[in-house]
C-alpha cells in the first residue's frame, strides 16, 4: 500500500505554501518578500535580512550524504521534535486515529498526538534479565495504530532493537500504519541504523538529530528519512521559513567536523565507564542500565532524594520515577571528565 492512503485526506488536499526564497529565486533584485533590503549590524556574511530557503539544498545533500540516503528521501526539520510533530499532524485524524507508544519513552509521542486529538496506545517495554525489550508480539495484538512510535536506542532505558523485528511489524502494519523508528542517540551506538531498510518498507520512517552527537541542541536541527511520497507530503504542513539562517550555517560547520566528534563520543565512552565503575560499588545504587547512548538509568534506594540532593550540590539530574515501570529510576547524561569526576565525587558522599 502507498503510505499516502494512510495520510489525512484535508492534508492531501491541501494546496501548499509557496515561499518566496526558494534558491531559484534568490539571485537578482530581491523585491518579492518584503524584506529589508540592508543585513543587520554584525551580519557576518549570512544575510540575516532574508528569508532563508525552507530547505536548503546544500544542508539537505549534506544530511542525505551524512546518513546514506538520497537528498528527495530527507526533510530537513527543526529537531526531531518537529518530524514527530509533522508525522503526527499528517496521519492522524483528530477523534479517529491512534499512535502507539512503548514507555518508558521520550514524552513527545504521545504529547504530540494527544495535541492533535489522536488517541494513544501503550505498549509497554519488557524488563528482563536486566534487559529492556520492545514487546512486539503485544504491538502485533494491540488495536490497529496509524503511527508506531519506536526509540533505538531507546531514551530513557538506552535498550537498541532487533532491526528485523522492526521490519516484520512495518510489514505486518503496512495497511493502515508507518513505524517511526527515533535514532537521536544513534551515533553513539554501535548497532546499525534502520535507513538501510527504508527501500523495502515504505511505511518506515527514520528520524535523527544533530541535536545530540553533534552537538547543536541549541540550533534545532533534525532530518526526517521516509519515502519520497512522505517528505512530499510533509513539507505540504511545513512552516513556510523553519530554519534560522544560523542553524543552517552551524550544521554545515559541525558536519564537516567528523574527527572531532569521533573524539568526543569516544570520550564519552571513557566517563561512561568511569561512572559505571562507581554505580556498581554503590550501596544505594539498586540496579543500572548503562544502554547505548550518552546517558545511564539508574534504580536508587530514593530516586528523588538522589535528584534533589544533587541539584543542592549543583548537578542536574533526570527524575525519571513518574515513567511506568521506573519507581525510584533516574537518568545520569555523561558529560566532561570534570564533570563526571565532580558527579563521581558527590555520588561517593551520597548515603554511604
Ligand atoms: C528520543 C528523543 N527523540 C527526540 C528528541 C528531540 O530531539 P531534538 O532536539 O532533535 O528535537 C529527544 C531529546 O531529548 C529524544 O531524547
Amino acid at each position: 500500500m502507498n503510505p499516502l492512503d494512510l495520510a489525512r485526506p484535508d492534508i492531501l488536499a491541501l494546496k501548499p505554501y509557496a515561499s518566496a526564497r526558494v534558491l531559484a529565486d534568490s539571485a537578482g533584485i530581491l523585491l518579492n518578500a518584503n524584506e529589508n533590503p540592508w543585513p543587520p549590524p554584525g551580519d557576518d556574511g549570512l544575510a540575516l535580512n532574508r528569508y532563508p530557503d525552507p530547505q536548503p539544498p546544500a544542508l539537505r545533500h549534506r544530511l542525505a550524504e551524512e546518513y546514506g540516503v538520497d537528498p528527495e528521501n530527507l526533510l530537513i526539520t527543526r529537531g526531531s521534535d518537529e518530524g514527530i510533530d509533522l508525522l503526527t499532524r499528517a496521519f492522524c485524524r483528530a477523534g479517529q486515529d491512534q499512535a502507539l507508544i512503548c514507555p518508558p519513552c521520550f514524552g513527545m509521542y504521545a504529547l504530540y498526538a494527544r495535541i492533535q486529538g489522536a488517541g494513544v496506545v501503550e505498549v509497554p517495554l519488557i524488563e528482563k534479565d536486566d534487559q529492556w525489550q520492545v514487546d512486539f508480539e503485544s504491538i502485533a495484538s494491540a488495536p490497529d495504530c496509524r503511527l508506531y512510535f519506536l526509540c533505538s536506542p531507546n531514551n530513557p532505558t538506552g535498550n537498541g532493537m532487533d532491526p528485523n523485528a522492526v521490519t516484520q511489524l512495518a510489514r505486518r502494519i503496512e495497511n493502515h500504519g508507518l513505524v517511526i523508528i527515533d535514532e537521536a542517540y544513534q551515533e553513539f551506538s554501535e548497532q546499525p541504523s534502520l535507513i538501510e531498510h527504508l527501500d523495502d518498507c515504505p511505511n518506515l520512517v527514520v528520524l535523527r538529530t544533530l541535536s545530540k552527537a553533534h552537538g547543536l541542541a541549541g540550533c534545532r536541527i533534525g532530518a526526517l528519512i521516509a519515502a519520497t511520497d512522505i517528505i512530499e507530503l510533509l513539507r505540504r504542513i511545513l512552516a513556510p521559513y523553519p530554519l534560522p539562517t544560523p542553524s543552517i550555517r552551524a550544521a554545515l560547520a559541525a558536519l564537516d567536523n567528523a574527527s572531532q566528534r569521533r573524539r568526543q563520543l569516544d570520550e564519552i565512552r571513557r566517563q561512561k565507564q568511569r561512572l559505571i565503575e562507581i554505580l556498581d560499588q554503590h550501596p544505594q545504587i539498586h540496579q543500572y542500565w548503562p544502554g547505548l547512548a550518552n546517558f545511564v538509568l539508574v534504580r536508587a534506594s530514593d530516586g528523588p532524594g538522589l535528584v534533589a540532593d544533587a541539584a543542592s550540590a549543583g548537578i542536574r539530574l533526570r527524575d525519571q520515577s513518574s515513567q511506568p515501570g521506573l519507581a525510584d529510576c533516574v537518568r545520569i547524561t555523561i558529560g566532561t571528565k570534570t564533570e563526571t569526576t565532580a558527579l563521581i565525587e558527590f555520588l561517593k558522599r551520597w548515603r554511604t
